[in-house]
């Protein structure tokens, strides 16, 4: 539909920004912090360790007053489960509890609402030891976590997140390292086990959340991308539908509804995966009740009817995705790519918008969405990152347009408030709109840079949106 008329966001919309622990705080195996999965991973060839990062840890206060600078009304950013419980259950680090008490203040003592993300791919090392997702006690793990949480910070955290892309960690856990398929007979059997213990423990950590915290706000982050048929032949469109219940809709309906999609369930059946159950299991998962859903999205998916003969596998999270006899991925010829190779599509993030408002009927904020580039540090200590703001300032403006047609959005978090490690490709493909002066393995002085994106960020805020020109 071509708007005329325009509705401009709400006053209280949510600007920030996001970042996750693992990639951002380094300090990771000191001040009484235990391994999680990342830091005992093999990183990929080329790319640096998880010790340092942005050193976030150190500069949490530079770094949050430079967000209050460009005028941010939340930040998001996860808790190390890890740096506040060392062996993932048990005795409790104080200096854990501590940190994160400071970056809450510090993000209060600015009017920044805290947008705290429970787990964010760093299971702790002692539980992955023990089996991790797989057994049934992941579940009251991650509870008992969720409960220190909201013990120590409740008084002063109103919107909280599960579990950042719990779809990814099932999808492409290998390319993310959070998962390692080696003498695995049957994965889907092991993934959607371990999928189906985080869904409960979702479950039961947003029913606790409304019990022990009556004002705050929970809800889920899964990335979700709309995915489109390669063509309107009528066994592309089935395809499409497959990819879009197994990538996007299993995690929604559930966390929503309390109920297994059903094109899930048959795949599952159809691979002898689907997961064993206690008898409360689906009563649990109906108590969840998310009061928003958070949501990451990069980019659409496209994919083609596939007749059994192609080739399984995915790439990463936006590139790829094909199943034998169920998906096939397909390149979509309509859209640009990003250096990383990651398709561009503006107004497929509105259609995105538009078909989980009409699924879910809940208010929406957006927890991710930008564009990784080797950006350029100049003599005089700009970064000219033109490409990234006409990025976010197309992805915005859907978001506008969205809002016009009614869907609730309540606020819009890019990746990333600073420079980090991406999951798998380094240090050099960063995201920020602020620069951190290091390389892939020369930390430089880790000094903090503005670049031409966080001025451009800064007044889309001030104006509430409605001036994006640069
Ligand atoms: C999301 C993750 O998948 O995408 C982030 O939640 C991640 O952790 C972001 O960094 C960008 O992906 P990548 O692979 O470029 O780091």
């Amino acid at each position: 539909m071509i708007l005329t008329q325009e509705k401009s966001l709400p006053d209280n919309f949510l600007w920030g920004a996001s970042t996750s622990a693992y990639q951002v705080e380094g300090a990771n195996l000191t001040h009484g912090k235990g391994p999680s999965i990342q830091d005992i991973k093999k990183v990929p060839e080329g790319t640096s360790e998880l010790d340092v990062c942005a050193d976030f840890y150190h500069h949490y206060k530079e770094d949050i007053a430079l967000m209050a600078e460009m005028g941010f009304k939340t930040f998001r950013f996860s808790v190390a489960w890890s740096r506040i419980l060392p062996e993932g259950t048990g005795d409790v680090n104080p200096e854990g509890i501590e940190f994160y008490s400071n970056v809450i203040d510090e993000c209060l003592k600015y009017g920044i609402e805290p947008l705290v993300t429970m787990f964010h791919f760093d299971l702790p090392a002692a539980l992955e030891k023990k089996g991790g997702w797989s057994r049934r006690e992941s579940v009251d793990e991650f509870v008992n976590f969720a409960k220190i949480m909201y013990e120590n910070y409740g008084d002063r955290v109103k919107y909280w997140l599960t579990i950042n892309e719990q779809n990814m960690l099932t999808l492409v856990g290998e390319v993310i390292g959070t998962c390692n398929l080696d003498g695995v007979t049957n994965k889907y059997k092991k993934l959607y086990q371990e999928n189906h213990h985080m869904l409960l423990a979702q479950a039961k950590a947003m029913k606790l959340c409304h019990e022990m915290l009556p004002g705050a706000k929970i809800g889920p982050a899964p990335n979700i991308s709309l995915v489109y048929p390669a063509s309107c032949k009528p066994k592309d469109v089935l395809a499409a539908q497959n990819f879009n219940a197994i990538r996007n809709w299993l995690y929604l309906d559930m966390a929503v509804y309390g109920r297994y999609n059903n094109l899930v369930w048959k795949f599952l059946e159809e691979h002898d995966a689907v997961p064993e159950m206690e008898k409360d299991d689906m009563e649990i998962m109906k108590e969840g009740h998310p009061d928003f859903i958070g949501f990451n999205y990069y980019s659409t998916a496209t994919v083609e009817w596939d007749d059994g003969s192609g080739v399984e596998g995915s790439v990463d999270q936006q590139n790829g995705g094909s199943e034998l006899g169920v998906y096939r991925s397909f390149a979509n010829p309509n859209l640009l790519r990003t250096e990383f190779g990651w398709e561009i599509d503006p107004e497929g993030f509105r259609a995105t918008m538009r078909e989980m408002y009409s699924r879910y009927h809940l208010p929406m904020i957006v927890t991710e969405n930008g564009l990784g580039a080797y950006d350029k540090l100049t003599d005089d200590g700009k970064v000219h990152d033109n490409y990234r703001i006409e990025y976010l300032r197309r992805h915005i403006e859907q978001i506008k347009l969205a809002v016009s047609e009614g869907v609730e959005m309540m606020g819009y978090c890019p990746w990333s408030a600073i420079d980090l490690i991406s999951t798998h490709e380094g240090m050099v493909k960063r995201y920020g709109f602020i620069y951190v002066n290091r390389d892939e393995f020369d930390l430089k002085d880790l000094a903090r840079y503005r670049k031409d994106s966080f001025y451009w960020y800064k007044k889309v805020i001030e104006t509430n949106g409605t001036d994006l020109t640069d």
